[in-house]
C-alpha cells in the first residue's frame, strides 16, 4: 500500500520514512513523464497556495509558485514581510491563522529555528517548510534525492560529499538526515570552524558510515556525487569569523581533473564563489538541472498533500 500524504504537513525531513521518501520520488518521476509527455496536469484547479517568505529567495519561492500555476492552482502570499502586516508586529501565529482562511495550502520560510513547527501546530492545513533557520530545508532535500536518483540511477551504494558551510547550511542538515536513510557513504568536508553540528552527525552515524575531512582534495577521488554550498553569511553571529573562512574552499576545474569522470556536482544555489564559472561548462555540473527537478519534486509534492496524486 502506498504511504498517505494527503492533509500531511512538511516540517522535517526527518518525519520520513525511507518508504515515504521513496514514494516521492516515483511520484515525481510519474509527474516529470506526464510532463514531458505534454499532457495538463490541471489537478490542482480550485486550489490555492499561500507563500509566506520572511527570508530573501528566488528558487524555492518561484519555483513552489510554478509548481502550483503548472498544477492549475493559484498563488497568493509574500516575499517581502516588509508590505505586510508582520512589519506593524503581527505575531507568526496570527499571520497563520488569518491566511489559513484564504489557501489550501501554506508554504513558510522564516530565519527562526521551530517556526515551520509552530505554524503546523496552529493551522488545520498542511504547512510546508520551504526553510526554518539554520535548521531545515527539507523540500531541497527531495528534490536533492531525487536530482541523485536521476543523475546517477540509485541512491544505494554512493559515496557522497558534502562541502561548505555545514554548521549554519540548512540544506545540508535535511540532505544529510535524508540520505542516512539509504546505504550511502557521506564524506563531510569544511574548515573545522563549519563541521557539521554535533547532534546531526550523532543522529546520523549509527545509520550510515560518516567519515569528517577538511580539505576536498583529500576526498574528491573517491566520490560519485559533491554537494557543494555556500557560506552562510547572514547567519554568523560574529562577522570577524565569517572574515575567517570566506573563500576557504573552491571548486573548479583543477581539482575536479583528479574527480571520477562521472561525478556529479550540485549545488542548491545561490552560489557566491565556491564553484568558479568554468565548471558550468562540465558534464560534472548538474546544479542548474536541479533547479528543474525542483519544480517537478514540488509538483509531486503539492500534489500529495492535497491527496490527488
Ligand atoms: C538555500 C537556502 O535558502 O537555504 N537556498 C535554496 O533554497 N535553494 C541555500 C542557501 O541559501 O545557501
Amino acid at each position: 500500500m502506498n504511504p498517505e500524504f494527503k492533509g500531511r504537513d512538511i516540517i522535517s525531513i526527518k518525519d520520513f520514512s525511507r518508504e515515504e521518501i521513496d514514494h516521492i520520488l516515483q511520484t515525481a518521476e510519474r509527474v516529470e513523464a506526464r510532463l514531458e509527455a505534454g499532457e495538463p496536469l490541471n489537478l490542482l484547479q480550485g486550489r490555492f497556495l499561500g507563500i509566506l517568505f520572511f527570508e530573501p529567495s528566488t528558487r524555492t519561492r518561484l519555483s513552489f509558485e510554478a509548481a502550483m500555476k503548472r498544477l492549475g492552482g493559484g498563488v497568493i502570499g509574500f516575499g517581502e514581510p516588509e508590505t505586510s502586516s508582520v512589519k506593524k508586529g503581527e505575531t507568526l501565529a496570527d499571520t497563520i491563522r488569518v491566511v489559513e482562511n484564504y489557501v489550501d495550502i501554506i508554504v513558510l520560510r522564516h530565519p527562526m529555528e521551530g517556526s515551520a513547527r509552530l505554524a503546523a501546530d496552529i493551522a488545520s492545513i498542511p504547512v510546508i517548510n520551504a526553510g526554518s533557520g539554520a535548521e531545515e530545508h527539507p523540500t531541497q532535500a527531495l528534490l536533492d534525492l531525487y536530482t541523485i536518483y536521476k543523475e546517477k540511477g540509485r541512491i544505494d551504494g554512493l559515496k557522497i560529499g558534502i562541502l561548505g558551510d555545514l554548521r549554519y547550511g540548512r540544506t545540508v542538515h535535511s540532505l544529510a538526515y535524508a540520505l542516512s536513510n539509504y546505504e550511502v557513504s557521506l564524506h563531510l568536508v569544511s574548515p573545522p570552524e563549519l563541521q557539521m553540528r554535533r547532534e546531526v552527525i550523532w543522529d546520523i552515524k549509527g545509520k550510515v558510515e560518516v567519515e569528517q575531512a577538511e580539505r576536498i582534495e583529500d576526498v574528491i577521488d573517491r566520490l560519485d556525487v559533491l554537494y557543494v554550498t555556500r557560506i552562510q553569511k547572514e547567519r554568523f553571529p560574529d562577522p570577524a569569523e565569517y572574515e575567517r573562512v570566506k573563500g576557504a574552499y573552491k571548486v573548479d576545474k583543477s581539482l575536479l581533473a583528479k574527480a571520477k569522470p562521472d561525478l556529479i556536482v550540485m549545488h542548491p544555489l545561490p552560489r557566491v564563489d565556491e564553484i568558479t564559472p568554468e565548471v558550468d561548462f562540465t558534464p560534472h555540473a548538474v546544479y542548474f538541472k536541479q533547479v528543474k527537478y525542483g519544480l517537478i519534486t514540488r509538483m509531486a509534492l503539492l500534489g500529495l498533500v492535497v491527496g490527488v496524486l
